[in-house]
């Protein structure tokens, strides 16, 4: 509670003080366009690649930090009084202040000296532009109001990379100027397109240079044209072009005006003039932020669960899947710390969090299966990275010269398309012919076929899979001149994606391929026992010279989270051997804040570990509190059956457990960060890079495939919930292949697994595999636990 709530439906996340312990923000878009805003209204917006289409400048790492925004300015003609209704860029001491994100949109209001405001943020369903509706009202009885209304936004260069590295030549690129009641914006060379900002109020002064609006040695908090009233009618040819306007507004006593902005973009300008005018018309502009509405809650209804938890229910009937939304939509790529220009969409990012919205976006995850094949060599191995604009993949500047491959990336795209089979059904996805990147088309099924063949085909000195760059633990790229390096994690993911593509080769009938698969897995199997085992846990890696890492003989990096939560997710360790790694995991790894990466933490740089221990002890990778990870931890419990140890995992990690203690954490308390602070560094509890995770697909997946226990099969849905053993009565309602699953729970003994017995439509059943009904209807279902 110390900087905001959960509104009551838990469709908003309301910020009461603008000062949040870092810019807690909301992503606006529409899978094209995307606007990232702040709850003081700073950030920046992009089209499709935030490399090659970046609309707005952001400054990273700023000081002051979170700037330039979509900034308004409200002056008081007669008093020159004047601020900013977000706060922000001016920071002057509102009267009151709240912020409200909410699906796709993001309000600010706040009052100061008797003007009542409010400004809605929103990108329409389906065009390029986005929306800021500003009220504003007079809250004075006796006295008039002369007001002024400034907007402000800064133009980046389309190209973000070369806006930032070739400062010397951008600064003669761009032109803005201002015309019928419009300024349009584009480079010299229009072919890149245009940008327009607008207004449906009389644009009386305007300013389209920076330079100009702001004035000499000044910054947006205390514009020269904000100060004296009037904008300079500056043209933007080269320098810093942006989009300023000013306003008149008179207001008498109680009441309110309502003002549109529009900023957007297209490529033929003919078409600007009818986006403006469909976009500056309120009623048009009310339509919009109801479809939008419409389109949240679709996207919402596959899923709903109601349980003795409200925050669990708070995240997983919204918050989770929206973030799961948002990472399928811009991967590791874009955000406030992610500067959208090397890092492209990843492919083992993508391939995961495909799993967090298959049941919402079956055709999109379809699409984007497709796109990822296309990043497939014909050895099977794959690029790290893609950019959504052109297609066009590649790898980090960090890959090893002679290791152009990670030994997980490849593997990922097989229970990318198994979950997204067991979900939909939709087994033609497999005939489906999609070029390799030096190679003739082959099937979706050939192409997973060949991941696995490309591990095979690179086996290191214990015939596990060789490191390459790395494996998903992108620093632990082991150094060393033979490249001898190998991923037991790897090894564990190579192990998941045999028994999966067997079962999978199996159900489409393919018996060779199934046993060939299957008699893999289980070699494997057994050698990872023999290999990997380190008495009371597994190792995680062996060095370039053999030696293992994460293990008792080591200095320390002693014992690897996903070396213990793997063996158990990939089916590679039993029982007795699963139950020790977690317990190990429990002693080790746990602490109030979440479970760390490793321990004990790397306190000084190692050669042969590298990269990993370049980082502080306690941070990223060197044993911070990983997000993803703990919800492998999560699942791995619910498959040994131990629910409270589950649950606790969970909730330590749940945003909404992070709200009472924001000034710890820092970041957003609505959705889960990357990276917290770990017990060896001294902000223990901090988190770092919020929303783009792999975090959100993982957690959906433990909550409602694990805890809940709702798990979509090739031939139906399997029930089989793993839940604290104070939960009594508990409910999900789940659609899945045309019809809808309406489950009810009941745990009258309090136990965490287990069925006593199941009726379906108030019939007795048999098993916990319930039928693919197809038929568009509910059905009743009743599950005890016993
Ligand atoms: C980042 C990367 C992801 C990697 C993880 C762990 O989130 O995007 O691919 O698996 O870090 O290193």
């Amino acid at each position: 509670m110390e900087y905001g709530h959960f509104s009551e439906d838990n469709r908003e996340y309301v910020i009461t003080r603008p000062d949040t312990p870092t810019p807690w923000i909301n992503y606006l878009g529409n899978s094209e366009y995307c606007a990232m805003i702040s709850n003081t209204a700073g950030g920046y917006s992009f089209h499709i690649d935030p490399r090659n289409r970046r609309i707005t400048r952001y400054r990273y790492n700023n000081m002051p930090t979170d700037r330039p925004g979509r900034y308004l300015y409200i002056r008081d003609s007669m008093t020159g009084e004047y601020w900013s209704p977000t706060w922000q860029p001016t920071l002057t001491k509102l009267d009151n202040y709240e912020c409200r994100h909410g699906l796709g949109y993001t309000k600010v209001s706040s009052l100061k000296s008797l003007i009542q405001s409010e400004v809605t943020y929103f990108v329409p369903t389906d065009s390029n532009l986005e929306i800021w509706v500003l009220t504003l009202k007079n809250t004075s009885l006796s006295e008039d109001r002369w007001l002024k209304v400034f907007s402000y936004s800064e133009f980046c260069l389309w190209e973000a990379s070369r806006d930032q590295n070739d400062l010397q030549s951008v600064q003669f690129l761009g032109i803005s100027r201002f015309n019928n009641n419009a300024i349009l914006y584009h480079l010299f060379d229009e072919s890149t397109g245009y940008a327009f900002f607008t207004s449906n109020e009389k644009i009386e002064s305007y300013d389209c240079n920076r330079e100009s609006f702001i004035g000499k040695y000044r910054d947006e908090s205390h514009p020269e044209a904000v100060e004296i009233g009037e904008c300079f009618r500056s043209e933007g040819v080269g320098g810093n072009p942006i989009a300023a306007t000013c306003s008149s507004v008179i207001l008498k006593p109680m009441e309110s005006k309502t003002i549109i902005y529009v900023l957007g973009v297209a490529q033929d300008k003919s078409h600007i003039k009818d986006l403006i005018q469909k976009f500056t018309d309120k009623r048009n502009v009310d339509n919009e932020f109801k479809k939008l509405s419409e389109n949240w809650d679709s996207f919402l209804s596959k899923i709903n669960v109601e349980t003795e938890d409200s925050d669990f229910d708070a995240m997983v009937n919204i918050w989770n899947q929206y973030q799961c939304r948002i990472t399928f939509d811009w991967s590791r790529y874009v955000s406030f710390y992610e500067t959208g220009i090397g890092r492209g969409m990843g492919f083992r990012d993508c391939s995961q969090d495909i799993l967090g919205v298959v049941p919402a976006f079956p055709l999109k995850v379809r699409q984007r299966i497709i796109d990822l094949a296309k990043n497939q060599f014909q050895n099977g191995r794959v690029y790290h990275i893609y950019f959504p604009l052109t297609g066009e993949g590649g790898f980090p500047y960090y890959v090893k010269e002679d290791m152009h491959f990670f030994s997980d990336d490849h593997l990922w795209l097989i229970p990318a398309v198994t979950e997204y089979i067991k979900e939909t059904g939709d087994t033609r996805i497999l005939d489906e012919k999609v070029e390799f990147v030096d190679g003739p088309p082959a099937t979706i099924y050939e192409h997973m076929q060949r991941s696995i063949d490309f591990s095979k085909s690179m086996m290191g000195n214990h015939h596990l899979p060789l490191l390459g760059t790395a494996d998903w633990n992108d620093p632990l790229s082991i150094p060393g001149p033979n490249n001898a390096a190998e991923s037991v994690f790897a090894a564990m993911l190579l192990h998941k994606s045999l028994t999966e593509l067997s079962e999978l080769s199996s159900i489409i009938g393919r018996e060779t391929e199934a046993t060939k698969y299957s008699d893999f897995a289980s070699k494997s199997k057994d050698h990872l026992n023999k290999v990997a085992w380190d008495g009371d846990w597994f190792i995680r890696a062996f060095d370039d010279s053999g030696n293992p890492i994460g293990s008792k003989k080591c200095e320390e990096g002693k014992i690897y989270l996903n070396a213990q939560s793997w063996p158990i997710l990939s089916g590679v360790a039993s029982y007795e051997r699963g139950i020790k790694s977690m317990d190990a995991v429990k002693e080790y790894l746990d602490t109030k804040y979440g479970l760390i990466l490793l321990n004990p933490a790397y306190s000084k740089y190692y050669q042969k570990i590298g990269a990993l221990s370049s980082y502080a002890p306690g941070l990223k990778e060197n044993a911070s509190i990983w997000s993803h990870a703990n919800a492998w931890a999560i699942i791995a419990e619910c498959m040994l059956g131990r629910g409270d140890q589950a649950y606790k995992y969970y909730k330590q990690l749940a945003p909404p457990t992070k709200n009472g203690m924001a000034s710890i954490h820092q970041a957003e308390p609505y959705v889960y960060a990357q990276t917290i602070a770990g017990k060896d560094h001294h902000a223990f509890g901090m988190a770092k890079q919020s929303w783009l995770t792999g975090t959100a697909s993982w957690m959906m997946i433990a909550s409602t495939n694990w805890i809940i226990g709702v798990k979509p099969q090739y031939n139906g849905l399997l029930i089989d919930p793993c839940v604290p053993t104070s939960w009594r009565s508990f409910r999900m309602t789940r659609q899945f292949r045309n019809a809808i699953y309406d489950i009810t729970f009941s745990n009258p003994n309090g136990i965490s697994k287990g069925i006593e017995f199941i009726r379906v439509d108030d019939k007795p059943v048999e098993n916990n595999l319930l039928p693919i009904f197809s038929d568009g209807k509910t059905h009743k279902i009743s599950l005890t636990m016993g």
